[in-house]
């Protein structure tokens, strides 16, 4: 395995994730790990990741006394190519601006395996504030850029190396080969690992740390939600108790399949509980829609917390938190605007006094996708597009009742059941109808109609910051246009959202 120090880069992660696409086990451990520990012959290479900090801090993180007397291969990345810099006693300077962004790579003649596959110049991502000005004895320069003149280092005889640049972002092209050739060819990892791995390893985990103890997780019928009630579920049994509000801003049936998967097929305990009434009650004529947001986000808890109690005492609440978000939140802290309050389960284990349970913390979306093909969840639930907590409150535009829900309802199923029928549903990252406060004038049969607007919205993207819309075929567009007219009492015309993100957003409010 290899082994990832951790000086505190929020790109960690995404190295152990670069590391498990090629079959390979990795670890995240503290950057301070002895070096007796780091020893352990089944690590066969170590990573030394980048962080926030700068080596002239006073309290900068180091390298536990002894790290270099190790003789196993050394990759450092950013802080950790300086770091390496700094102990060997070459130069870094701290620089006045960052360097953020793309740059180019030139590589020296070089045939160090590190490289191999490599062009002479290679478009690399950049993030770093100080940089190496001269590399310490013993180290050949065999990279630079214009902005870092030793972008790349390696020692002469002994397998350290480093680079000023990322290559676990996508946007370093070449990124993976360099991994792969420290990984694979330099460092002889065995390619055994496997998902199942993940998985054992984390119902292990999970049982260690709940015992006999209770666990309460909200289900919200996605992804994340259910792959992470599966996983527990295998882990601890009936320990388990899932609860499931139905705000009745839900799509079509979707109370029943969460029941029918979770209860039915899995057995598990599912608390699903119809708040619909009191939802819609507090919702009656609200028409703003970060009025709509909150008083759903309350409410939620509300329900979720009076439930919840009468359970018996769980000691800790499980989310099925991926690491984006992690990334996400982390990011977000700072005087970032709120665009819209997002409203998911966070806030509740403070409030509750539970401990967090959050096994799928490291993985990406699709590697949650796998996890959940693994656990034997549904094609439909582990395929499923992302659907935003207060539901289809922030698709009917203007106040909700009972009727609008079902005429959102009906066209939203019939569009996503056209989608999977032409087999186009995993070419779009999210599609949904929204129901418009308009009436428009139309004909049908003999008879003049007055009724409402549906817009359907498509997009496509890969971390739903910026989206671009979908460009769905005509054909299908017009068939999914004459269903709905024609079997939604209540709609008489569809439009079709060609906004990209920015300057829209995904969803209407
Ligand atoms: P926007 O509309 O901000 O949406 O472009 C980006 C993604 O977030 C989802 N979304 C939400 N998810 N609670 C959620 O859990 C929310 O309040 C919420 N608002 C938007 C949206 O569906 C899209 O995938």
């Amino acid at each position: 395995k290899i082994a990832i120090l951790d000086f505190g880069s929020q790109y960690t992660k995404l190295i152990a994730r670069r590391i498990r696409e090629l079959s390979v086990y990795s670890e995240i451990v503290p950057f301070n790990t002895k070096p007796e520990a780091l020893a352990d012959p089944a690590i066969k290479g170590i990573i030394l990741s980048g962080g926030p900090r700068s080596v002239f801090d006073t309290d900068a993180p180091a390298l536990s006394p002894g790290f270099w007397e190790l003789d196993k291969p050394i990759l450092g990345i950013c802080y950790g190519l300086q770091l390496m810099c700094h102990d060997f006693e070459g130069k870094v300077i701290s620089a006045d601006d960052r360097e953020y962004g793309p740059a180019t790579l030139n590589l020296a003649k070089t045939d160090h395996p590190l490289f191999a596959g490599f062009d002479e110049e290679t478009r690399v991502w950049m993030s770093h504030g100080d940089r190496l000005e001269l590399p310490p004895e013993g180290f050949d320069v065999v990279g630079t850029s214009e902005n870092a003149p030793v972008t790349a280092m390696v020692h002469r005889d002994r397998p350290l190396m480093g680079i000023q640049f990322h290559p676990e972002v996508s946007h370093s092209v070449n990124g993976d080969r360099l991994l792969r050739n420290f990984v694979l060819d330099m460092c002889r990892c065995p390619q055994d690992w496997r998902m199942e791995d993940y998985i054992d390893a984390t119902v292990a985990e999970i049982r260690e740390r709940v015992g006999d103890e209770h666990v309460l997780l909200g289900l919200s019928g996605g992804v994340d939600s259910s792959v992470a009630a599966a996983l527990i579920h295998k882990a601890i049994g009936d320990q388990l108790t899932c609860v499931f509000v139905d705000h009745g801003m839900m799509r079509k049936d979707e109370r029943e399949q969460v029941e029918q998967t979770f209860r039915d097929r899995f057995g598990i305990h599912l608390v699903a509980v119809d708040a619909s009434e009191l939802f819609l009650g507090r919702l009656h004529e609200v028409e703003d829609p970060e009025r709509k947001r909150k008083i759903i986000g309350r409410t939620f808890i509300e329900v979720f917390e009076s439930e919840s109690a009468k359970l018996p005492a769980p000691k800790f609440l499980a989310q099925g938190t991926l690491y984006p978000d992690v990334i996400e939140s982390a990011v977000a802290v700072g005087p970032a605007q709120t665009i819209k309050s997002h409203h998911n389960v966070g806030g509740l284990p403070e409030k509750m006094n539970m401990e967090l349970l959050e096994p799928l913390r490291e993985l990406f979306k699709d590697e949650v996708r796998r996890v959940g093909r693994l656990l034997d969840l549904p094609e439909v639930m582990v395929e499923r597009h992302p659907f935003p907590g207060p539901g289809l409150a922030v698709r009917i535009l203007g106040a909700i009742d009972r009727e609008s829900i079902r005429i959102l309802q009906e066209a939203d199923a019939i569009f996503i059941e056209h989608l999977h029928t032409k087999g186009l549903y995993n070419d779009v990252s999210q599609a949904f109808a929204v129901l418009l406060p308009v009436r428009s004038v139309g004909i049908m049969g003999d008879g003049r109609t007055y009724e409402q607007v549906c817009a359907l919205r498509a997009v496509s993207t890969n971390d739903f910051m910026t989206a671009d819309w979908t460009r769905l075929p005509y054909d299908f567009l017009a068939e999914v246009s004459s269903r709905i007219v024609n079997e939604v009492k209540g709609i008489n015309r569809v439009v079709f959202d060609v906004t990209s993100k920015p300057p829209g957003t995904i969803e209407w409010e």
